[in-house]
């Protein structure tokens, strides 16, 4: 047989790995290792993004191994993740083009569901654009569609070359996106388990219209449900006095945890980025 020793970084786990491997299995693990390490990179492209033009972060469609990432430390993978969702239902606020993406979380939910011949929507994304993609506020444009579409197919051909299902469809259309301000959602109240808001809420709104979004946010999560925020240390930002109690002191209404980022990269370059899980405690 033949035996090769092979040491690896993961970057992404801060873990040395030491492997005594046949040589198929060595190519195996770089190939595995050379995809994990493209797909771990995507979030912190966005950082840089914002350093460099000015803009806030654009929705790039994030795919559901990002939101993954950022939103749900506390899943091992993308199937825990989805079985999540089909569990909670869920609400994505400010959820961009994120339907356009074959992968995105929204997609795979949507995918399961058709499967499983379940026509109940396990999940919504509301953004104040759907149909309107590009323009302001975050100067999305046709370049960045373009761009967008590019790097959809690229990955696609990435997937290909390391063998994974290849998925075109989008199946998240009929019910699953809506156009809405996240000020005043169309939702009745607990409507939601889980809500969830990758580079939107507290990030991209200031003042009252932060204040306004959370406060609709809490409104429409049911008593024991859960919301996940990315990127949160600046929560303490926001103003109201009401939305401090709902979160802090005797009577707050939730319980928080606020989890780092995984790995190196973390250190490196996102120290203040932390994932914001506010449980709502039940009545
Ligand atoms: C950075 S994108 C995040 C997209 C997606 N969550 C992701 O991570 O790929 C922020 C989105 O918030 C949307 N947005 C801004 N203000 C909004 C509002 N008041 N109500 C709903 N969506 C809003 C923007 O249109 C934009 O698509």
């Amino acid at each position: 047989m033949n035996l090769l020793g092979f040491l690896s970084f993961d970057i992404y786990n801060d873990l040395f790995y030491c492997y005594i491997v046949k040589s198929s299995d060595l190519i195996d693990s770089s190939l595995r290792y050379a995809r994990d390490t493209v797909r771990n990179l995507a979030p912190y492209g966005s950082q840089w993004y914002t350093r460099m033009t000015g803009y806030r972060i654009p929705s790039t469609g994030r795919e559901a191994d990002i939101y993954r990432i950022l939103l749900f430390p506390d899943c091992r993978n993308t199937r825990e993740m989805v079985d999540n969702v089909l569990e909670h239902r869920t609400l994505d606020l400010g959820s961009g083009t994120t339907h356009f993406s074959p992968y995105s979380l929204i997609n795979c939910v949507a995918r399961k569901q058709q499967e499983r011949d379940d026509d109940q929507r396990a999940m919504i994304g509301i953004d104040a654009r759907i149909g309107h993609p590009v323009g302001s506020p975050d100067g999305f444009s046709q370049e960045n569609l373009r761009m967008e579409k590019m790097r959809v197919i690229a990955n696609h051909c990435l997937r290909k070359i390391l063998g994974d299902q290849i998925h075109t469809d989008i199946p998240a259309t009929h019910g699953y996106m809506q156009q809405a301000d996240a000020r005043k959602l169309p939702f009745k109240d607990g409507e939601f388990q889980q809500i969830l808001s990758c580079h939107f809420l507290p990030c991209w709104l200031n003042g009252d219209d932060l204040d306004q979004s959370f406060l609709e946010a809490d409104r429409v999560l049911a008593a024991g449900g859960t919301m996940r925020l990315f990127p949160a240390n600046f929560y303490k930002l926001w103003s109201r006095d009401r939305i401090c109690s709902l979160l802090e002191g005797p009577q707050s209404t939730y319980t928080h945890d606020q989890v780092r980022l995984p790995g190196l990269w973390q250190s490196l370059l996102m120290s203040n980025s932390h994932t914001l899980i506010l449980r709502k405690k039940e009545k």
